[in-house]
């Protein structure tokens, strides 16, 4: 059985009856990482205090280990909970601020003694235990409210944007620090982010939410590779995919993605399910990365080329995106570090024909 289980979850806020959640269904299993990653408003926190206890569950059943908590009170769901703000107490050492749960509990001394040591020496702050919060960097402040919740030992983990409030290099590297806390405590994990890149390399799986409902569950390169429809295809990668609306062209038994302006190739195992969509409109997806300056790729099938103009060229150091104009529409190609067309020249691009997405116009749910 799943450790956290949400079955038809809903959340109706009044007055104004906001429905922040609708019917989300999602089991976490034993020791896994999961991320709920979507836009800021989606619902993601509300999800996750709802497992917290924090929340009201309007309808839908939730359940912890193999009881339904419904009912139970945030203090006897077995959970520990890190927000976006420490909100360690002023007054307190370190060591006060992470054992100060545990006597409320009213736990031993030496028992707290204990898991405050060993919380600090998994987090590398043991030796700031005698430290007030305000003599503590950001990132130290956000360890120690995380030992907070590692002194626990709950049964599952609920983190809501931890990293927030810390400047984008501490976040990357606590990041990491949270992969290795992860591997060590080998606890349950939920994690919640509008933060696409903290989803796709903290979870094992990733729970992409919009508008309340859950889009899709999957491993990271399942959502990456295979988006279920536009959303999460635009919501996954950076920069994000590139969208041209045209239609499918059929000729001499062969399929094409006309814009138009231009016209590529539709490779013999996407055919089947573009088919459908013959003489009519369809959403057509490709990644920055599956577009190629034809003067670096080997071979470059001519039913793939294409011509645009370079409108902007942005060196990132390893790689450069290049702002494109092609027909009507500009798109983003994402070439090697070395790469430097000139702005307002035109180049010519191959796509990977076997890698891009199409989508159905009006559903945006993805078709191949
Ligand atoms: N206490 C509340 N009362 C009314 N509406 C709320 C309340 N909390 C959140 N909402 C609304 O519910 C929706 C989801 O909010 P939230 O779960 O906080 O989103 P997220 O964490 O994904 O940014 C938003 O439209 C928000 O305005
Ligand atoms: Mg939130």
């Amino acid at each position: 059985m799943a450790q956290v289980s949400l079955q038809e979850v809903s959340k109706i806020y009044q007055p104004g009856e906001v429905k922040a959640v609708d019917r989300v269904s999602l089991d976490v299993e034993s020791k896994e990482f999961v991320v709920l990653v979507g836009p800021s408003g989606c619902g993601k926190s509300t999800t996750l205090r709802m497992v917290a206890g924090l929340e009201e569950v309007t309808s839908g059943k939730i359940f912890i280990g193999d009881r339904m908590v419904n009912e139970v009170p945030p203090k006897d769901r077995d959970i520990a909970m890190v927000f976006q703000s420490y909100a360690l107490y002023p007054h307190m050492t370190v060591f006060e601020n992470m054992a100060f749960g545990l006597s409320l509990r009213g736990y031993p001394k030496w028992e707290i003694t204990n898991r405050v040591k060993e919380a600090a020496e998994i987090l590398g702050i043991s030796r700031l235990l005698n430290r007030k919060p305000k003599e503590l960097s950001g990132g130290e402040r956000q360890r120690v409210a995380l030992g907070r919740a590692i002194v626990r030992k709950p049964i599952v983990f609920l983190f809501d944007e931890p990293l927030s409030n810390l400047d984008a290099k501490m976040r990357v590297q606590m990041r990491t620090e949270l992969n290795k806390l992860h591997l060590r405590l080998q606890s349950t994990m939920i994690y919640v982010t509008h933060d696409q890149m903290e989803a796709m390399t903290l979870g094992n799986r990733i729970a992409v939410m919009h508008q309340g409902i859950i889009q899709q569950v999957a491993d990271p390169a399942t959502v990456y590779d295979h988006p279920v429809n536009r959303f999460v295809a635009g919501f996954v990668g950076s920069p994000p995919m590139n969208f041209i609306p045209g239609r499918i062209l059929r000729r001499n038994g062969r399929a094409y993605f006309d814009e138009g302006t231009f016209r590529v190739k539709v490779t013999d195992e996407t055919l089947p399910r573009v088919l459908p969509y013959e003489g009519k409109k369809i959403l057509f997806g490709i990644r920055p990365e599956h577009i190629y300056d034809k003067l670096f790729v080997q071979y470059a099938p001519p039913e793939n080329t294409v011509t645009a103009t370079v409108e902007v060229v942005e060196p990132m150091g390893s790689e450069v995106y290049l702002h494109l104009l092609l027909g009507s529409h500009t798109l983003v190609a994402r070439v090697g570090g070395h790469d430097r067309p000139k702005v307002r020249q035109d180049i010519d691009l191959v796509f990977d024909m076997s890698k891009v997405h199409f989508f159905d116009p009006v559903t945006e749910v993805a078709v191949a």
